[in-house]
């Protein structure tokens, strides 16, 4: 088989990549290890940046994301019993959009089959091969035949724990982590949530989110320590712990119910570089990962797919390779700022386990400050919104 660019991995990234070389006549192959439906039965986050909603315009499949998205124009940090909204749209103009990434996914896989390219589910042993030659290829088994895929490019939009980066020679990449001493402990229920907007929470029994996926669909996540285990968590145990670290206006207003989803997830910060390697290069997650608390997951891998596509784009229409050559530079550049952001967010709405009680008194002083001055306001929404391109 022979195609353009082959895609390993049907998440967000190599989906969206996939659509926007469509849409640009350069074809495309996606390799994924899963069904498309244990794929789409991820749960994940759901906030997107004004920029990944200008992208998802690009790639014909944000219909359904401006019918059902809920669209913020601010955000809420609650501290000391008492909340304080953070307006974006007066601050920076911009706003987000409320969409679970699971909807996105579903949106560009219906895409996908909708343009007939081609996507191979449950391909098992993927492998990219001589991406650092002429002649880089990826190898896969399906039906228990070995395949061979030809190609120019292979983009790693393999997630995390994805072959892409494990392929790359431990001398050609670098890797900058940090590991945090606690994890979210997350639940998905069909009730309606406790407010408009998301509420972060600094509460010294922990951090605490208030979020939704719906007007009838809500999302919210407690800090646990990661020696927890979610069968340790009743629904009641969940719903009691939030009314504690909620403030009395919220804990008044919270609707309880039955989880549809509950799972605990570690928080991590995580960069490779590069995020080039000769014919092979990597996006998303593949590549980097950030707490949840800044929102930022999802709008980076499509920071990281702007800049890709635009490069392939360039390469295949212009013949030029200074997009390629500058998009490890580029999309990094971006990535920092965002990694910054969530290592900022995190550390301040969390407690953490060796904190002492000046540290406790440091995180008030600089919440109290970002709820007080409109310079450190402007900076924390124009970080939440998205910094440009
Ligand atoms: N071969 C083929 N496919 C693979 C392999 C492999 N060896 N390993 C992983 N995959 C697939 C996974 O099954 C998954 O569908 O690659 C896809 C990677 O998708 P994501 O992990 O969602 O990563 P990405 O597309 O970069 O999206 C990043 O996901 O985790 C969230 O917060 C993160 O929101 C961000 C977004
Ligand atoms: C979510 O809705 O799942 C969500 C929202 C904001 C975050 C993290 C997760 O910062």
């Amino acid at each position: 088989m022979r195609t353009q660019v082959a895609i390993i991995g049907a998440g967000p990234s190599g989906l969206l990549l996939g659509q926007l070389l469509h849409r640009q006549g350069i074809e495309t192959v996606i390799l994924e290890n899963r069904s498309a439906d244990y794929v789409l039965g991820r749960i994940r986050a759901g906030v997107i940046e004004q920029g990944m909603v200008g992208l998802l315009e690009q790639a014909g499949v944000a219909e359904r994301l401006h019918k059902e998205g809920l669209v913020h124009d601010g955000t809420e940090l609650a501290f000391a019993g008492a909340r304080h909204r953070i307006d974006f749209k007066k601050l920076t103009g911009k706003t987000v959009t409320v969409y679970g990434q699971t909807e996105i996914t579903r949106d560009l896989m219906e895409a996908r089959t909708a343009c007939g390219a081609q996507t191979i589910y449950e391909a098992e042993d993927v492998m990219p091969l001589d991406f650092d030659g002429a002649k880089p290829h990826v190898r896969y088994r399906k039906d228990g035949k070995d395949i061979e895929i030809e190609c120019d490019f292979i983009a790693g939009c393999d997630g995390f724990h994805g072959v892409s980066r494990q392929s790359v020679p431990a001398t050609s990449i670098e890797n900058f982590e940090r590991v945090y001493p606690f994890g979210w402990l997350g639940i998905l229920s069909e009730t309606p949530p406790v407010s408009e907007e998301l509420i972060y929470i600094n509460h010294e029994r922990g951090f605490a989110l208030c979020s939704m996926r719906s007007p009838t669909r809500s999302r919210y996540y407690l800090q646990c320590s990661l020696a927890e285990h979610v069968e340790d968590w009743t629904d009641a145990r969940f719903w009691d712990e939030l009314k504690l670290r909620l403030d009395d206006q919220a804990r008044e207003r919270l609707v309880t119910g039955p989880s549809i989803e509950k799972s605990i997830a570690p928080l991590r910060s995580f960069v490779a570089e590069p995020m080039r390697f000769g014919r092979m290069f990597l996006a998303g997650d593949a590549a980097h990962i950030v707490p949840p608390t800044g929102a930022k997951g999802l709008n980076l891998a499509a920071s990281d797919v702007h800049y890709l596509s635009g490069a392939l784009v360039e390469f295949y229409r212009e013949k030029s390779s200074a997009g390629i050559d500058h998009y490890s530079a580029r999309a990094l550049s971006r990535v920092w700022k965002a990694e910054r952001f969530s290592w900022w967010m995190t550390t301040l709405l969390h407690r953490m386990p060796e904190s002492s009680g000046f540290d406790r008194r440091l995180q008030h002083a600089e919440l109290d400050y970002l709820v007080s001055s409109p310079a450190a306001a402007m900076a924390m929404a124009e970080n939440y919104v998205g910094l440009p391109y």
